[in-house]
């Protein structure tokens, strides 16, 4: 089916609030045709635009993209030194569209051990963006979900300590308050590319409920096409939350 097609079948009624993508394979994508890995993650460029055109085009408020995770510091020198560059050099040229599409920028992750002039770009777009409401776009970047839940247990301890809080009080709500998403809501859609079936350290407290989708595809070749074929499939499920088909229906 053409894209127009699929996109027609959506039903506007049903869309997730938000979709989380692991954008894996472009390594593997270079390689098949014999160029290097980096080759893949320029080409991994077109298919993040497609992502970010498709939700926006749909009107889905969050989209949360995988750039860069806590362990990716141990690829290569020059492979991570690569996917700085390109994402300093994307958000220079993004800055614009960003704006004439009414999205908003967030980060989630450390971004203070990212180079000091991705680190500018980043709170100068997010800046400029601030007072955007049509679309959210969320970077995972130097993000692992682990290390987001051992920050927000200190932050519990230190306001335990200090007596602000008392331990009888915690609850869901209190955890969600300390982590890096505090105000962006719970994920209803993980896609990752690449055929391989796993989270790595992606928002395992965030995707509790979510529908999950491992296309076979790597990353590069990602499309608008791709992504509205996983909305109409996510919108095929019931989500029962612990109740019964017949409570939902
Ligand atoms: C995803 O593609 C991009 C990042 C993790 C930054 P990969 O670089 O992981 O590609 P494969 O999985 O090695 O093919
Ligand atoms: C996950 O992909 C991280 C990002 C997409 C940024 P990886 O390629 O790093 O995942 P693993 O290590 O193979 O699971
Ligand atoms: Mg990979």
């Amino acid at each position: 089916m053409e894209e127009e097609e699929l996109k027609k079948r959506i039903d506007p009624e049903k869309l997730p609030r938000h979709v989380a993508i692991i954008m894996d394979g472009n390594g593997r994508w270079a390689k098949n045709q014999g160029a290097e890995r980096t080759f893949g993650h320029r080409n991994g460029i077109r298919a993040v635009r497609d992502a970010i055109n498709a939700c926006n085009e749909i009107h889905i408020p969050y989209l949360t993209l995988y750039t860069f995770s806590t362990e990716n510091w141990n690829r290569p020198q020059e492979e991570v030194a690569t996917l700085m560059t390109l994402l300093s050099e994307t958000l220079i040229e993004e800055e614009t569209e960003m704006i004439t599409k009414g999205l908003r920028l967030h980060v989630i992750g450390d971004i203070t051990a990212l180079p000091d002039m991705v680190q500018e770009q980043l709170r100068h777009v997010m800046d400029i963006t601030r007072d955007n409401t049509r679309g959210n776009l969320v970077l995972a970047l130097n993000y692992g979900s682990q290390r987001e839940i051992v920050k927000a247990v200190k932050e519990i301890a230190d306001e335990v300590k200090d007596g602000s809080l008392q331990p009888a009080d915690i609850n869901e709500q209190t955890i969600e308050e300390h982590l890096y998403t505090k105000g962006i809501p719970p994920v209803d859609l993980v896609v990752r590319t690449s055929g391989e079936v796993r989270i790595s350290n992606f928002l395992l407290w965030q995707i509790a409920y979510a529908e999950l989708q491992f296309l076979d595809i790597y990353w590069p070749d990602f499309t608008k096409k791709d992504f509205f074929n996983c909305i109409l499939n996510y919108q095929n499920k019931e989500r029962r939350y612990g109740k019964t088909s017949e409570q939902i229906q």
